[in-house]
């Protein structure tokens, strides 16, 4: 379906911000792909994009592993004859320059961080004198530096139109074929203009229209999903977390009640959940939803399991059981078995298998809602493989999805399992859902929920004195977690304010009779992870 439409090709030499040249591309509405940057260059021709963009990466274009670019790269056609545009950045700059006869070496100084950039009127080609990469970037502007090596023989064909205080050559273009580089990076939000950059290239350079829209893909998947699915049935895990909840959305519009959706109470979840997801799904919309109470099979399969990466096990193989039985449930009913299993499954996850660099290493298993085997015989639907988060988001919007759930943090798989450090228990869970449902009650009122990524209460095995009245107290004690972040790979713990954490503390050790100290989490991932198991 998006071969439809225009699209730039990202090719990723290892860089960690590879995802966001990707999403930056899309946010000036192209379509825009990650592909290892080993792929052979007759399959990227084949697709036929409109530009091609060589990303940053950890080696040195000298290195003896370094990835090596493929010269057919820079001299590939488009469908209509005319050279496909080249954006290198940073590793990507190095490595075309390096072939086209440009000298690059390790700087003196390594350059890390901000850096004011002066663009240079350019020459070449009789193009007036800005550079087309930098229409409506100002000189003096700040870009997000983040090299050791830099080009310090430029080729003949090259001409440089961007400096820095510390870098000659900041950014260029080939008088040869429409070719543009720069040492720095654009994606990042400490570049100021680097949408604009990104933007510029897209449009101006590639000559986009830009017709990769959130609404133009509900059409076309709705089309499509119908026509793959015909009279067939659907089932769908629903956790009423974002990317499940939007999927059942698409997916209830394309088939209406051929999706039939299965919604687990693992007992696990969070004050009021339940209810709401329920009122949502079947009140709402009006799906055929099945919700099952199976809060004591999990319990049962929990009972006095304390290693975090058991209870893991425990929760992701008690959900299978009980979504298998559903199923038959519904095969029941249907009279046959439905035909095909849909997911939420993103392209953050996607990318991951297919990087160059090869999936990252396991620190915690992640056992997601849905996360089924492959034995269960199910052909699969996975409507956002494409799209990054956000992007499902703005869909969840368009299909009228409550911003309740569209705007709602990160919620683990495993649940309320992880934020009891020890053993679960019904009373442990009750504890933390009262103290963590304050918590995001307070964030909602104050402002502050969007503010951050995630927060939530972890009851800690520990018991601490108090004094309350003229009593001694010897009760739980509950941490506070919140933290900012982009993807959820690395975070910061959230600056907030003093005296909202200190009335957040006062109402849950007023209000939770069990609980008589709280404290706050300032530690950063790495070195932490952002759940405490
Ligand atoms: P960590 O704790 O690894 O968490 O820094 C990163 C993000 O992943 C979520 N998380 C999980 N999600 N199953 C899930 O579906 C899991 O087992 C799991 N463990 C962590 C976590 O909430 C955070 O958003």
């Amino acid at each position: 379906m998006a071969a439809m439409h225009e699209r730039i090709l990202i090719l990723d030499f290892g860089s960690q911000y590879t995802q966001l040249i990707a999403r930056r591309v899309r946010e000036a509405g192209v379509y825009s792909e990650i592909h290892p940057c080993t792929i052979d260059p007759s399959e990227v021709e084949a697709m036929n994009p409109e530009g091609l963009i060589l990303s940053g990466g950890p080696c040195s274009v000298y290195d003896a592993e370094a990835p090596q670019l493929d010269p057919t790269f820079l001299d590939l056609r488009r469908d209509d004859g005319t050279p496909v545009p080249v954006l290198g950045i940073c590793y990507g700059l190095q490595a075309m320059a390096q072939l086209e006869g440009g000298t690059v070496e390790g700087a003196e100084r390594r350059e890390f961080g901000r850096a004011r950039i002066d663009v240079l009127p350019t020459q070449a080609n009789g193009e007036d004198d800005r550079p087309a990469l930098f229409t409506d970037v100002p000189s003096g502007s700040t870009v997000w530096m983040s090299h050791s090596d830099h080009l310090t023989d430029l080729p003949d064909t090259y001409e440089a139109i961007a400096t820095t205080a510390n870098a000659p050559v900041a950014a260029v273009r080939s008088t040869r074929a429409p070719h543009y580089g720069v040492q720095f990076h654009p994606e990042v939000v400490h570049t100021d203009f680097g949408r604009q950059i990104l933007e510029n290239f897209a449009h101006e350079i590639c000559g986009c229209s830009g017709d990769w829209t959130p609404a133009s893909f509900v059409e076309e998947k709705t089309a499509a999903i119908r026509e793959r699915v015909g009279d067939r049935h659907v089932v769908l895990g629903l956790s009423g977390g974002v990317d499940s909840s939007v999927a059942a959305a698409l997916l209830h519009r394309a088939l209406g009640d051929q999706l039939h959706c299965i919604f687990v109470n693992n007992g696990l979840l969070r004050k009021g959940e339940w209810e709401q997801v329920q009122d949502t799904f079947r009140g709402h919309f009006q799906m055929d939803l099945h919700a099952v109470d199976a809060t004591d099979a999990f319990l049962d399969a929990l009972d006095g399991v304390v290693d975090p990466e058991e209870k893991r096990v425990c929760v992701g193989n008690t959900f299978i059981d009980v979504f298998d039985e559903q199923t038959e449930a519904i095969a029941a009913e249907l009279g046959h078995a439905p035909e095909y299993l849909a997911q939420g499954t993103l392209y953050p996850d996607v990318i991951e298998s297919v990087s160059f660099k090869g999936p990252s290493a396991t620190i915690k298993t992640h056992h997601n809602v849905g996360g089924l085997p492959e034995e269960l015989n199910f052909e699969l639907i996975e409507p956002f493989r494409e799209l990054f988060k956000d992007e499902v988001r703005e869909i969840g919007r368009l299909l009228d999805v409550p911003e309740r759930i569209v705007g709602r943090h990160p919620f683990p798989g495993p649940g309320l399992a992880i934020r009891i450090l020890g053993a679960v228990t019904p009373e442990r869970l009750a504890l933390l859902r009262e103290a963590d449902d304050i918590f995001i009650r307070e964030l909602r009122e104050k402002d502050l929920y969007d503010e951050v990524w995630q927060a939530f209460a972890v009851l800690l095995p520990v018991q601490s004195v108090g004094v309350m009245g003229d009593e001694r107290t010897y009760e739980n004690v509950c941490a506070l977690r919140a933290v900012t972040s982009v993807d959820g790979m690395t975070a910061d713990w959230a600056q907030l304010p003093h005296d909202f954490l200190g009335a957040v503390a006062n109402r849950i050790v007023n209000e939770v009779r069990g609980i008589n100290r709280a404290v706050y989490d300032i530690t950063s991932k790495p070195p932490a992870t952002i759940e405490w198991e």
